[in-house]
Parts: C-alpha cells; structure tokens; sequence
C-alpha cells in the first residue's frame, strides 16, 4: 500500500511506499525454563541444524551457561526475539567464558537488539567478576565491543574454526596475557599439559 507525506507548506509530496514503523520496543531478561523451546526455534531458523555440528557446541554439551548470563530478548508482546549465552570455559589455563550462540529473530534485526544482548551481557559478566570473554563469529560484527584476534592468537579451540573468528576480550586488563593451549570446558580436566620430551 502506498500512501501521501502530506507536507502543508509544499507541494504535495510524490507518493511513496510505506517505510518501516519506529523500532518496537524489546526488553532484556534473564532466560527461563519456559523460553528453552522459542529459544531452540529461534536458534533453528538462525543457523539450522548444522549449528549442532559447530565447534564451540563442543564446549557447549553437558555444561550449563555460567550463572545470570543466559540472557533472552523479548518483544512488546513477550514474545522471545533475542538469545544469548556465556558459558565458563578454560582458556589456556585461564578462566573466561564462551560467547554464543547469539541471534535475533530476521524481521527484528538491526534495531540494536544483538547490540543491547551483548553489552547487557558483558556488564554482568564484569560485574560478576569475569575476566575475559572468547567466541567464535563474524569480527566485523564483535569488533565493535572491543574483541580481538590477539587474544585468542596462542589458543586453540577443540576442533575446527576459522582463526580470523576465533576472538577475545579482556574485561580486566591483561587477563588473556600469556593465554596458551587449549580451551576446555570450565569442569573439564586439564588435558593441554605440556607434552613430554
Ligand atoms: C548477528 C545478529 C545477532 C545481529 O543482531 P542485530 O540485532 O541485527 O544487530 P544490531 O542491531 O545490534 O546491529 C546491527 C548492525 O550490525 C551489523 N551486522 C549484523 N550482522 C553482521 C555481521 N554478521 N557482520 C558484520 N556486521 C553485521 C548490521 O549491518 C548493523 O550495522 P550498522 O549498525 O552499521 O547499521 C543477527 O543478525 C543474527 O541473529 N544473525 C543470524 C545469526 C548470527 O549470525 N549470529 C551471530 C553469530 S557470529
């Protein structure tokens, strides 16, 4: 349907086609036990079955997320728009958390909800008193929350992953300083040990 910007003083205005509303409103909550089946939908139609199939889903299996950090975002309606999780994991023998699975719903993106989950995200996780934050995605995207390839440039994810993906952030200085060796689930046994000669 198109319709006509009326402008008083001016000539009337060229039709044209309806643009998108204000963004709605959405808020961000902590994840309940009712949201994990619009969570999973929403994870589904995002990255279809091959994210079972992702490295980080390795550290993933068997561990919960680290406690206030399994965050969702929700429409005007409550509806679930939004998901992401931190998980505690290992880093080279340094303690951090893995990023993800992050995703907004297709007809809710690029109004800053991704944006408002991480930073919701990362807030609590310093005030938790974590030090550091690892994840697997598109840099240009986390680039804009400081992460970085140097972090994670003496690490190794267990399986395959694109290392220009591979990124880190410090949320205390100098916390992924000397990081080497493999990241492990938080309750794994350290299994990296320096090999014998
Ligand atoms: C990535 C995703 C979570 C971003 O959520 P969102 O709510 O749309 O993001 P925001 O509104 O906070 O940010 C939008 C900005 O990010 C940019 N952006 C979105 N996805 C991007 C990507 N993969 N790479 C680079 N930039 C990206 C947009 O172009 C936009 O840029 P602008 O601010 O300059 O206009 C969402 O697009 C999504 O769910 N994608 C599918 C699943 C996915 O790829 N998850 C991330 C795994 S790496």
């Amino acid at each position: 349907m198109a319709f006509e910007l009326v402008c008083p003083d001016q000539a009337p205005a060229p039709l044209i086609a309806p643009v998108a509303l204000a963004p709605s409103a959405f808020a961000i909550r902590d994840e309940a036990p009712s949201d994990v089946d619009a969570r999973e939908s929403l994870l589904d139609d995002a990255f279809g079955p091959a994210r079972f199939l992702k490295t980080c889903q390795r550290l993933r299996v068997g561990s919960v997320p680290a406690p206030g950090l399994a965050l969702v975002a929700t429409d005007n309606d409550g509806a679930l728009i939004g998901t992401l999780r931190l998980w505690p994991v290992r880093a080279g023998g340094r303690a951090a958390l893995l990023l993800g699975p992050l995703a907004v719903a297709a007809e809710h993106r690029a109004l800053g909800i991704g944006r408002a989950l991480i930073e919701e995200s990362l807030a609590r996780a310093a005030e938790l008193g974590h030090r550091a934050v690892l994840l697997v995605g598109d840099a240009p995207y986390y680039a804009r929350f400081g992460f970085e390839r140097r972090f994670t440039e003496r690490l190794t994810m267990p399986g395959p992953v694109e290392r220009a993906r591979f990124l880190g952030l410090e949320l205390v200085g100098g916390a992924l300083n000397g990081a080497q060796g493999r990241v492990l689930p938080a309750f794994a046994p350290a299994l990296d040990l320096p090999q014998a000669a």
